[in-house]
């Protein structure tokens, strides 16, 4: 088993339908299979105010700028009593979703993104964040004539989509094609994920410490 000296949060963000909830299940897959200790989340959060965001997003009835406090009451109470623990105890975490989707959904609809920036400040920072990128039509293709909730409206999710890739570019965020077949896409992911824990100098394998090269912690 690979426990790192301090966990990683790895996120993985993009439009509904983009392919987020299948890759983040193969990452963790994956990480597993390399001795990693894993846990997979997603927001909104199964707990309260998540299960209230899921309400809510079907009935669309709160505010904007409502929806985006309790995204980021979700995320607060959840990273803190969830997320820190296992990134103290050295594990990586496969976040579907995190901060992100608020700033890109949230002002999408119009809400200042300094604001929502603000209101996220306490809670834990992501680590890598990979965003994957299909446009809207080929996002509501995938969708097909599930039950659509207030978000999932074709030119709603393009201007999503625009916010993220601005986004990517400012913050430095890894932006893959995630167009092609999920095998293609899930290749790239893991590659990007790979080099990146490589970097994390961190390792604590098998008990013995060590940093990156040989030095002894
Ligand atoms: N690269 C791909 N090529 C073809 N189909 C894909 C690809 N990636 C995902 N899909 C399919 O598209 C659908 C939506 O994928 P998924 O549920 O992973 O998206 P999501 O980003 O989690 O969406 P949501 O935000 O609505 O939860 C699923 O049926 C999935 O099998
Ligand atoms: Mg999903």
């Amino acid at each position: 088993m690979k426990r790192l000296k301090r966990g990683v949060l790895i996120v993985l963000e993009g439009i509904d339908g983009a392919g987020k909830t299948t890759h983040a299940k193969l990452l963790t897959e994956w990480l597993r299979e390399e001795g990693y200790i894993v846990s997979l989340t997603k927001e909104p959060t199964s707990g309260e105010i998540g299960s209230l965001i899921r309400k809510q997003l079907q009935r669309r009835v709160f505010h904007p700028a409502t929806l985006a406090l309790l995204f980021a009451a979700d995320r607060l109470e959840h990273a803190e009593s969830e997320l820190k623990p296992r990134i103290e105890a050295g594990e990586v975490i496969v976040s579907d979703r995190y901060v992100e989707s608020s700033i890109c959904y949230q002002a999408a609809e119009g809400v200042d993104v300094e604001w929502i920036e603000d209101i996220n400040k306490w809670a834990l920072n992501a680590d890598l964040t990979i965003l994957l990128d299909v446009d809207a039509q080929t996002a509501m293709e995938r969708m097909g004539s599930k039950f659509k909730d207030k978000f999932e409206e074709e030119s709603f999710l393009e201007r999503v989509r625009k916010i993220y890739l601005e986004r990517a570019k400012e913050k430095g965020y890894l932006v893959i094609d995630a167009t092609p077949p999920v095998e293609d896409v899930q290749m790239k992911i893991r590659r990007i994920v790979a080099s990146f824990m490589k970097n994390c100098e961190n390792f604590i394998f098998k008990g013995l410490k060590v940093c990156s090269g040989d030095e002894e912690v």
